[in-house]
């Protein structure tokens, strides 16, 4: 039996990349694939980001690149924005990328963007961010079945994804097809993180999505003590909101808001505060936000 852990979308989130990463190895898997996102939309990158290539090294975890390692790498191109309402958007990006030093940023870059390879069982496996439709095409719980057809072509035996922070276990024609929720960051209601467990023999594909508990408040805590929230930038209060509500905000945030602030009909800081008025702040996370 082969048995392979996928871990993604981590998004900084230290605490709960260690509770993953301790449950793995008590696991003891032949693979670990880290499906990008890793840092990011979160206040811990530099603790995350070494304690993966460690892994990478001592335990040959493979890593993989995601739209979040994409954003902040654009912040090496001369045309990056470096002031005015665009750079205030994505000033957590730069508070991320200012984090890191030079030969960390140089390891991001040289990431792959897939890792194909045969298991020792047989199957054919494919890991990528989103899908084969591009870095930000996720395939998510509601996707039809045909269009998750045409995601994952050319179909392996077994396809492995993150970016939608839902995690999803289904085959499509002779395709295991496996999303791996999100480690730092789910949006699908539960705090939980998630990461899935695939068991491989000669003839068979079993696959597992596993939800855990980790120290949750201290990861709340990590976005004052590290003072992202005072320096990223108005959106990290959106980004503290995510954590605290399990949902997707700065998507919706996108759609009601950024116009109007590119425009100047109003400040990114108003457009938060009004945003946030109307997120509600579930029982699980109640007693934990400060
Ligand atoms: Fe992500």
């Amino acid at each position: 039996m082969t048995k392979v852990a996928l871990l993604a979308d981590i998004h900084a989130n230290f605490p709960a990349l260690l509770a993953a990463s301790e449950q793995i190895q008590r696991w003891k898997p032949d693979a670990v694939y880290v499906l990008g996102d890793s840092i990011n939309r979160g206040p811990r990158p530099r603790e995350c980001w070494r304690h993966l290539v460690k892994m990478r090294r001592e335990r040959h975890w493979k890593l993989i690149y995601g739209n979040h390692e994409d954003y902040v790498l654009k912040f090496e191109t001369e045309d990056a924005p470096r002031s005015g309402p665009r750079f205030e958007i994505l000033q957590f990006v730069h508070w991320t990328y200012q984090k890191l030093s030079r030969e960390e940023i140089q390891t991001l870059r040289s990431l792959p963007a897939q890792i194909e390879e045969h298991l020792s069982t047989g199957q054919y496996l494919r890991a990528v961010h989103a899908s084969m439709a591009g870095l930000r095409a996720g395939i998510y719980p509601h996707t039809p079945q045909e269009k998750i057809r045409e995601m994952i072509q050319p179909a392996p035996d077994i396809f492995c994804v993150g970016h939608t922070h839902k995690p999803l276990a289904r085959q499509i024609g002779q395709t295991h097809v496996i999303n791996a929720g999100s480690v730092g960051l789910p949006f699908d209601g539960n705090p939980q993180p998630s990461y899935a467990k695939i068991y491989t023999t000669l003839d068979e594909v079993r696959v597992e999505i596993c939800r855990f508990d980790y120290d949750r408040s201290q990861a709340i805590k990590d976005f004052h003590e590290t003072r992202f929230l005072d320096e990223g930038g108005p959106m990290v209060k959106v980004i503290y909101h995510e954590l605290l509500s399990a949902q997707p905000l700065i998507n919706r945030w996108n759609q009601s808001y950024e116009e109007k602030v590119l425009s100047g009909e109003c400040t990114l800081e108003e457009s938060v505060k009004d945003f946030l008025k109307g997120i509600h702040i579930p029982k699980f996370s109640a007693d934990l936000k400060e």
